[in-house]
């Protein structure tokens, strides 16, 4: 693999992994005062006591009618930190014109209304070119605008916990919001941990060094243990009765025609309406690398949700796109059969049961992820598209399976092998093995309950209680 995955902004690698390489900045630069300070104004809950444009219906359009178009200065802008933090302003800002109506209307009634789907040119025109300089879409992403690149620290001495964490750009103003995304930048702290560990596991095979590949492994596996359970803090970050405070601002437009119809038109861009899709924890790094490096993605069902994940790859920074491409190319070419079949041929059951053990936390993760979705969607809403405009039912459930059949596949490995193991390989095999089948089990059990007509929460809930894997 190459050493270099940057665009001056990410740079991705052990040392910074998924995040980016500095702060992002928190403020626009002067010259976009006007601008600014609509974003500052724009929150529906500025503070205890005030309302921003958002909490009154059409405010948002007055305040954008009087914002100056910044096209001429956006267009000579050459420093990506100034560039980002301009692609991230005209995505929020985008987000909640078009937005608000569906949110006044969501208020209302309980069910989002019609978007408006003209962006006014002081809006588009400037945005496209900010979007065109970064390579990317011209909607708010997950990347650039929603989450990596819209934290600021409240002290500058501790941590990137949540708690330490503050968004530079909001919708809804309220804490759930803040700890909603902010978690997903905390759990994103130990990515360089984990980009790390695949690097090194890579470059182990590359020399044939085993006992490297396995402790590569076995950092790998830690970091995602890790990681669940910064993941699981979402239940505290953000309470799920409050998701919808904030949720229908980070509608994507593919997928969501009853909000926007044909798609949103760029004034002064383009003729025709365009539609993108939705920023999602779907565009986030983690298990998308950990799918490919352990192999899962070759269990991946083909089927339409397979190809939206991939088509989700667009929706990322070119230098991300251009790591994944690298790294299938890399696993693939080890031996022709990626990592599984590394470690079988070297009868490594150290390495296989490392494997195992991070396959289980890719589970645990969307297990868990799985629960997140019945709770702060499905039990919140009637509506059955996600952010990301797929149908939520059936989306995540998938991709469990094929979890579910890799780690079988390696038991079987580790069982033909005969080789007698340390006490902590055994440890993490013979939980696997007594563990898989029940997890089986409440995949198929969840599977009829959500496809019945009265789908309820609580009983999936209480039904992952029953089997020991509540999220909470
Ligand atoms: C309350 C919390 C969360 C909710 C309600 C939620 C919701 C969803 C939904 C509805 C999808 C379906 C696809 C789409 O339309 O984009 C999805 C996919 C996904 N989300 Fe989340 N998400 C949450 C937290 C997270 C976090 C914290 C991460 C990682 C940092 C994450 C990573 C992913 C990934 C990787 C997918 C793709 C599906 C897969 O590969 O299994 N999500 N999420």
């Amino acid at each position: 693999m190459q050493q270099n995955y940057t665009d001056g902004f990410f740079n991705v690698g052990p040392v910074y992994g998924f995040l980016p390489q500095s702060l992002p900045l928190s403020v626009l630069p002067e010259t976009y005062t006007g601008l600014q300070e609509l974003l500052d104004k724009m929150p529906v809950q500025l503070d205890a006591e005030h309302f921003g444009y958002l909490h009154y219906p059409n405010k948002i359009v007055e305040a954008v009618d009087q914002l100056h178009n910044y096209i001429d200065a956006v267009k000579v802008e050459e420093d990506v930190s100034i560039i980002q933090a301009l692609f991230r302003g005209y995505s929020f800002l985008a987000s909640a014109f078009t937005l608000e109506s569906s949110f006044q209307h969501y208020r209302e009634t309980g069910n989002y209304g019609k978007a408006r789907n003209v962006l006014p040119i002081q809006i588009a025109q400037p945005f496209v070119a900010v979007a065109d300089k970064m390579d990317v879409y011209p909607w708010l992403d997950y990347h650039y605008a929603y989450s990596l690149g819209n934290f600021k620290k409240k002290d500058d001495a501790a941590g990137l916990e949540w708690t330490n964490l503050e968004m530079c750009v909001r919708f809804s103003g309220q804490p759930d919001e803040v700890g909603f995304i902010m978690l997903h930048v905390d759990i994103n702290q130990h990515s360089a941990d984990l980009v790390g560990s695949v690097m090194k596991a890579l470059e182990a095979v590359a020399h044939g060094e085993t006992e490297n590949v396995e402790a590569a492994l076995d950092w790998n596996m830690r970091t995602m243990v890790e990681m669940n359970n910064r993941r699981r803090e979402m239940w505290k970050a953000s309470r799920w009765q409050h998701y919808n405070d904030f949720r229908v601002f980070i509608m994507g437009v593919k997928g969501n025609e009853e909000l926007f119809g044909d798609g949103v038109t760029y004034t002064g861009v383009w003729d025709e309406p365009k539609q993108f899709r939705g920023q999602t924890g779907a565009q986030d790094d983690i298990i998308p690398m950990e799918d490919i490096f352990s192999g899962v993605i070759n269990y991946y069902p083909k089927n339409e949700l397979t190809k939206y994940l991939l088509d989700l790859r667009t929706y990322r920074p070119k230098c991300i796109q251009q790591f994944f491409i690298d790294l299938e190319k890399e696993v693939e070419g080890i031996h022709h059969r990626g990592m599984l079949g590394y470690l079988q041929e070297q009868k490594s059951v150290v390495g296989l049961s490392r494997l195992l053990g991070i396959l289980e936390q890719i589970y645990h993760f969307r297990n868990g992820h799985w629960q997140f979705v019945q709770k702060y969607i499905m039990a919140n809403t009637p509506y059955a598209k996600a952010t990301g405009g797929t149908p939520i039912t059936s989306w995540l459930p998938n991709q469990l399976k094929a979890v579910m059949q890799q780690m079988q596949d390696v038991l079987d490995i580790i069982a033909s092998l005969e080789i007698e193991m340390d006490e902590t390989t055994s440890s993490i095999v013979t939980s696997n093995q007594t563990t898989l089948p029940q997890k089986q089990k409440l995949l198929e059990e969840q599977l009829v309950m959500v496809a019945g007509e009265q789908f309820s929460a609580e009983k999936v809930f209480d039904l992952n209680d029953k089997f020991g894997l509540k999220d909470q």
